[in-house]
């Protein structure tokens, strides 16, 4: 039964515009959800391209019937058409662990639609200038605390402990330890539970992603409640917190009216979410890959101290000298390209239309994916090749290197990651050398790629600086 089952749910077409992707949506209710988790998202999509087309292929992922789009011309046509025919769109197990319950229902667009261009424009490099120096002196507080007095260390967790104490601190002006420890917590066990297969029973890592998340966003009101009683007391317009919350607290709808506590708590947390596995995996593998390429390190070396050398001891790194790392970036987009930190995202169609020659109906789910491009020789030549020179002159072909995404629904944090990869690896480099404990260490891939050990390394500090 399953295999006339599975014969009868798979379908090839032919490309007459009228006729769907090729592909298979797998097994009734299952779909292609185990082939998906167990193989991985850069060897599910190289097979089936090889398979099935290099254009597009269908599956079923999810509990959705979902289209994967391949290739820079499937990026760009999903790029571009943002809004246009597609919609974003987020499983609702997601929704169901991150928002309040009257917001299960809405569409990802309902629900972040007063703060999203709102979120963009705080997010632009203008309004993050003024918050490196902050960056700054967290990361070189970080690294004498919890880096410089050990022999060795783990890089992933403390990526993850950098990443979450600075978002404390400029989204929300938090920094007592014990504060941040009252929302770490119960955010651990959304991040680690919010991907896992949506089984709500008492000991199932999504059960914990659920308590995790109602626990955050009991916190998240009670962060906001406070400062809203600050605000009236108009500490806020009088040159108080410059935090993101601060400025949120002020943002009306179409109407004018302020937004909600729960509006401004969905955004934070979907921010927390967007930013925290992302961020930590981007700078626990350019870490990683400095260690593995010293020729590299050396390089970057020579770039950070060309900045150290005209700065004073106590004296914290300004936008230009950020603007100065540009071989360093090209070294943190190359780690990027090898372990993208997200995989792709969703959408969801609002009309039938027609891609490559197969109809793409209304109300399927799509999907792009960075393997598709990323490790292409086509496109990036020796694509195992750690080889940062790739990003030098005009780079990577337009749709080919897309870790933020790209068009109108790019990653709107693209900025602010590379500021805070930048002025991680400018002080870590600065002030210490790392050399792996297992060169053999294994990745494996929660939604973002993660070092099965943590990525241990010794470290050896630097002499002067
Ligand atoms: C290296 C780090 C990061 C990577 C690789 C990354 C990647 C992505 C990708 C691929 C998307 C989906 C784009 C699409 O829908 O096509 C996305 C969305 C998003 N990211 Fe990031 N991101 C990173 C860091 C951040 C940071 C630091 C923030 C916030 C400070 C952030 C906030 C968001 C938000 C809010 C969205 C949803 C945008 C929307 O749906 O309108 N991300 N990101």
């Amino acid at each position: 039964m399953l295999t006339i089952a599975a014969f009868f749910f798979s379908q090839r077409g032919s490309g007459s515009g009228e006729t769907l992707p090729p592909g298979t949506t797998g097994w009734p209710i299952l779909g292609e959800n185990v082939k998906f988790a167990w193989e991985g998202s850069e060897k599910y999509v190289t097979d089936r391209m090889k398979k099935y087309s290099s254009d597009v292929f269908q599956t079923s992922l999810m509990g959705e019937k979902m289209v994967i789009f391949c290739g820079p011309q499937g990026n760009k046509f999903l790029f571009t058409n943002a809004n246009k025919l597609l919609t974003s769109w987020w499983p609702q197990s997601i929704k169901k662990a991150l928002l309040f319950p009257e917001f299960y229902e809405d569409s990802l667009k309902e629900v972040t639609a007063v703060m999203s261009s709102f979120t963009h424009s705080i997010l632009k490099p203008e309004a993050l200038k003024q918050y490196i120096p902050v960056m700054d002196s967290l990361a070189r507080q970080h690294i004498e605390q919890e880096w410089a007095p050990n022999k060795q260390v783990k890089v992933f967790p403390l990526s993850k402990k950098y990443t979450f104490d600075l978002a404390c601190k400029l989204f929300m002006n938090v920094d007592d330890p014990a504060h941040i420890k009252r929302l770490a917590d119960p955010f651990r066990l959304v991040t680690n539970g919010m991907f896992s297969v949506p089984i709500d029973l008492p000991t199932t890592a999504y059960n914990g992603a659920i308590k995790g998340g109602k626990m955050v966003r009991a916190e998240l009101l009670k962060i906001i409640g406070h400062r809203r009683k600050e605000l009236t007391k108009q500490s806020e317009t009088e040159g108080g917190h410059q935090d993101l919350l601060s400025r949120m607290l002020l943002v009306k709808d179409e109407e004018g009216n302020i937004c909600s506590d729960k509006v401004i708590s969905n955004n934070i947390i979907g921010l927390l979410v967007a930013s925290f596995e992302t961020t930590s995996s981007a700078v626990t593998f350019v870490l990683k890959h400095l260690a593995d390429f010293p020729h590299i390190y050396d390089q970057v070396y020579k770039e950070v101290m060309a900045t150290a050398k005209t700065k004073g001891p106590n004296e914290l790194l300004t936008w230009e000298d950020i603007e100065k790392m540009k071989y360093s970036w090209n070294v943190a987009r190359e780690s990027i390209r090898l372990t993208p930190p997200a995989q792709g995202a969703f959408r969801e169609t609002l009309t039938d239309f027609t891609f490559a020659s197969f109809k793409i109906p209304k109300g399927w789910k799509t999907f792009w994916n960075v393997y598709t491009t990323h490790k292409n020789p086509d496109y990036f030549p020796e694509p195992e090749k750690f080889d940062p020179s790739r990003f030098e002159g005009s780079g990577p072909k337009p749709y080919t290197f897309v870790p933020f995404g790209g068009g109108p629904g790019m990653c709107p944090g693209k900025e602010y990651a590379r500021l805070e990869i930048l002025v991680f690896m400018y002080n870590v480099v600065k002030r210490l050398k790392l050399e792996r404990v297992n060169p053999n260490e294994k990745i494996t891939y929660h939604s973002s790629p993660t070092p099965m050990e943590g990525l241990p390394v010794r470290i050896k500090l630097h002499e002067n600086n």
